[in-house]
């Protein structure tokens, strides 16, 4: 696939394996797809599995991402941690305001970007999840519910943070639900969100941030969504947490 910018697929496991589930999928994974370098490739396993997913992926080219983070840098902050904690198990990115933190934990836009300046400041790259409800989208709302989320979640951000930011577009209805957005749905939605970072940032930053599509992403529909000229790679839920289905995403990808 021949694209401007260079892809970016993400597991994110959510709260799935144990440490040795964890490791016996990272370790058939590099296998198959350790030594491509045409894509990106992140796994984000819960935060009990990364240090020894990291261990395992020490000289990979597979990198591991955590699937959330305290804003703070250090105090007494029962059950959080802090990025400094996630650097220090040698992990490169953190996903953040995934919608599910959006509503089972409250998280709102101030916070998430609270969360991504700290990510930022200590060197960690932050996914930015943003993405509309059903009701929403059938309220026509898409657009203004995804500015705004854009504008909100990635307050304060400088150009070269902006461009080492990943913006993952997940419609809420499409998590977990087999139900994908189709092409046309994600090119638009995609290209809106290019268009509202070049309003803030500038053409130039906005032609260089990655723009992952999440929800329901398997092998079957990789391909064609991933061609749009503005989506530039994947997060994927249910089908990373087998080795087949996520590097037949990969695979499906470098065609
Ligand atoms: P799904 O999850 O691929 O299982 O729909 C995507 C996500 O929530 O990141």
């Amino acid at each position: 696939m021949n694209k401007e910018r260079k892809l970016i697929v993400a597991g994110n496991w959510k709260m799935n394996k144990t440490v040795a589930e964890a490791v016996a999928l990272v370790e058939t994974l590099d296998r198959d797809l350790g030594a491509q370098t045409d894509v990106d490739v992140v796994v984000c396993p819960p935060f009990t599995a990364l240090d020894a997913v990291s261990v395992k992926l020490k000289n990979s080219l597979i990198k591991v991402g955590a699937q959330n983070m305290s804003e703070f840098d250090y105090g007494a902050f029962t059950g959080e941690i802090n990025a400094g904690m996630l650097r220090d198990l040698l992990v490169h990115y953190v996903i953040l305001g995934h919608s599910e933190r959006r509503e089972c934990q409250q998280e709102s836009d101030t916070l998430v970007s609270a969360k991504t300046k700290a990510a930022h400041a200590a060197g960690l790259k932050p996914i930015v999840c943003v993405g509309e409800t059903l009701t929403q989208r059938e309220s026509n709302e898409t657009e203004t519910v995804i500015g705004r989320q854009v504008e909100g979640s990635l307050a304060g951000l400088d150009a070269e943070q902006m461009k080492d930011t990943v913006i993952a577009y997940e419609p809420v209805w499409a998590i977990g639900t087999g139900k994908t957005a189709t092409t046309e749905q994600a090119q638009q939605v995609h290209a809106f969100i290019r268009g509202k970072i070049g309003e803030i940032h500038g053409n130039e930053v906005a032609q260089a941030v990655r723009i992952q599509y999440g929800g329901s992403v398997k092998p079957a529909n990789a391909q064609e969504l991933l061609s749009q000229p503005d989506v530039d790679g994947a997060l994927v839920g249910g089908a990373s947490l087998e080795d087949r289905s996520f590097s037949d995403i990969i695979n499906s990808t470098r065609n």
